[in-house]
């Protein structure tokens, strides 16, 4: 099956409002020739401008994070999937490992916002990996393996059919870093096999990404790999012109 290439942008806790519309500008201009998907989640304050600067393009939007959630109510500070829905995005990122780290999200805690993703009709980007130290110890596939059971133990199959994967390697992330080519196909191979082993078929659609260092540079090499669906992309989304440089690479 031939699944379709998503280059996503993760801004993380950076931008501005001139830095939104010089992308936003810009991206449109020149992605009108690229058949991979675009995305690019920003900051929750920032949707409702990047979504103006980005009328008409294909680049759709998303956010970093959502409350688990569903329902309006008493949650001082948190952002409902049904916001994001009406503000105009389309996926959400739930479980980066920042997230995980910096904020506590257990396996649990993404599960459920992965559900609460699909209860407002957004397409959660679920993603995993392993810390340098458990790497190092072999453990990389144990990790993940753990990561893929919690989701699929906790997750309703609603929100399974609609989960993209984002394999970010914790110590290519920020780093300059990136997984070789042969680390990141030989890892989502095994993803791609631990999800078989569940449903067969959802195996051959579920879309994985690669994250962690993705530059203009090494793009496409790391698309070179049969199981390797696209990227989510830090620190080369915050320009329009590095980031449409790895979006060319995926075709
Ligand atoms: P990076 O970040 O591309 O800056 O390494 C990737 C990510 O954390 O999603």
């Amino acid at each position: 099956m031939s699944r379709r290439m998503l280059i996503a942008g993760n801004w993380k806790m950076n931008g501005d409002a001139a830095q939104v519309d010089a992308f936003a500008r810009d991206v449109t201009q020149g992605s009108d020739s690229l058949s991979a998907d675009l995305l690019v989640c920003v900051p929750f304050v920032y949707i409702e401008r990047m979504k103006q600067g980005l009328a008409g393009s294909r680049v759709a939007l998303g956010a970093q994070n959502l409350a688990a959630e569903v329902d309006a109510g008493a949650f001082t500070g948190e952002v409902n999937g049904a916001m994001l829905a009406d503000t105009g995005c389309s996926h959400v990122i739930v479980g980066h490992s920042e997230r995980r780290a910096i904020y506590g999200e257990t396996d649990a805690v993404v599960a459920a916002k992965a559900d609460a993703c699909v209860a407002a009709n957004l397409k959660p980007i679920v993603c995993v990996g392993e810390t340098l130290e458990q790497r190092e110890a072999d453990e990389t596939e144990a990790v993940l393996g753990a990561q893929i059971a919690a989701l699929f133990e906790q997750c309703d199959a609603a929100t399974l059919a609609q989960v993209t994967i984002a394999y970010e390697p914790i110590w290519a992330i920020g780093t300059g870093r990136s997984a070789t080519p042969e680390q990141a196909q030989g890892v989502h191979a095994f993803l791609r096999g631990q999800i078989a082993d569940r449903d067969a078929t959802l195996a051959q659609s579920v879309q994985l990404l690669y994250g962690g260092s993705v530059k203009p540079d090494n793009a496409a090499a790391l698309f070179a790999g049969a199981d390797v669906d696209g990227a989510l992309v830090g620190g080369a989304s915050l320009k329009a012109d590095s980031f449409l440089d790895i979006a060319h690479a995926a075709g």
